[in-house]
């Protein structure tokens, strides 16, 4: 089931949100509200901002309301938000919030150290969400974690995989994101639980998303794309992580992605140049290095 390549690619940026969510020192809200305008700037048209999950779960982006509430909104550009329940909801609409994504996992012990609830649990949480979503215009994204490996169970059956996202696509999700949650996929894994999710929810509501703890990243996100998804999910600098999943490091970084899809031909209206100094200028606030190899490459070019 190989096609060819898509023409043009949505990347779904969730370094505000993915990318800071894990980091241990407290990056101030002055510092989230630049670099999601920042990101706007680059032609980004989807960034994921913040999270209004229990500021006790993640207190990093406890500042969810300032954050959405300080940034510049571009016209055309989506700015989807990460909700757990329908208080996280409440919040969000409250902050002005016009899309979300809710999140939950192929495998149960996952789930039950990430939102203390159980698949079935977490689906019936959404229902309402969804359900009040629909009443007032609010779009959906759908996120189902560790489709290819957990940190606790260890592998996750494709049936499971398909199940949860087909469940989501049903509920009303527009589009579903697969994710690598701990970056232990290949190539070959990768495409085949594509294809496998593809069977049951359509092609074009599919995304991907790569974390790249084994290095397998760009190498799993091509295999995909020749499967034919078209919209990925990347973290500007690389940064990422999930703090209830052990061994989860960094996204691929956006940059990293640009470069190789506009190698490819493949259009995503990003501008690389600007992309990588907004990367650079992240880790510099973060204290270290940017994790994009091509962010370090273009500094020296
Ligand atoms: P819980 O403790 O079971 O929930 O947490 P609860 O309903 O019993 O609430 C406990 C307290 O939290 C209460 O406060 C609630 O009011 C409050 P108290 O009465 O004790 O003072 N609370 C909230 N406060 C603000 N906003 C809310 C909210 N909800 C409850 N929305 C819960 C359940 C789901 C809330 C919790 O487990 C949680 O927030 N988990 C989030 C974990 C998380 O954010 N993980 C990272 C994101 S997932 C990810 O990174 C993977 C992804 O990138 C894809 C991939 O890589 O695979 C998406
Ligand atoms: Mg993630």
């Amino acid at each position: 089931m190989s096609t060819a390549l898509p023409r043009h690619v949505r990347i779904v940026e969730v370094g505000p949100r993915d990318g800071l969510q894990n980091e241990k020192a407290m990056v101030s809200t002055a510092d989230k509200i630049e670099l999601i305008d920042r990101l706007s700037a680059t032609g980004l048209q989807s960034i994921e901002a913040t999270s209004f999950v229990s500021p006790r779960w993640v207190p990093q982006l406890a500042d969810a309301t300032e954050v959405f509430t300080g940034i510049t909104r571009r016209p055309g550009v989506h700015y989807p938000v990460l909700v757990p329940n329908e208080k996280g909801y409440e919040r969000a609409r409250e902050a002005g919030v016009e899309e979300i994504a809710v999140f939950t996992a192929a495998s149960e012990a996952f789930n039950q150290r990430n939102i203390n609830a159980s698949i079935d649990e977490s689906l019936q949480r959404f229902a309402p969400v969804l359900e009040r979503a629909r009443g007032d215009g609010v779009r959906v994204r759908g996120y189902v974690s560790t489709v290819l490996g957990c940190p606790y169970q260890g592998e996750v059956p494709l049936a499971d995989v398909v199940r949860v996202a087909r469940q989501l696509h049903g509920m009303g999700c527009y589009e579903i994101s697969l994710g690598d949650t701990i970056g232990v996929g290949t190539p070959g894994k990768a495409r085949a639980m594509l294809q496998a999710v593809a069977g049951e929810v359509p092609l074009n509501a599919l995304a991907v998303h790569f974390h790249d703890t084994y290095g397998q990243a760009l190498a799993n996100l091509l295999a995909c794309l020749e499967v034919g998804v078209s919209v990925v999910d990347a973290s500007v600098a690389g940064t990422g992580g999930c703090p209830y999943a052990t061994g989860a490091s960094g996204n691929v970084a956006t940059e990293d992605v640009v470069y190789m899809l506009h190698g490819l031909g493949i259009e995503t209206g990003v501008d690389l140049a600007r992309l990588a100094d907004t990367g650079r200028w992240l880790a510099g606030r973060l204290g270290r290095e940017t994790g994009s190899r091509v962010g370090r490459a273009l500094a020296v070019s």
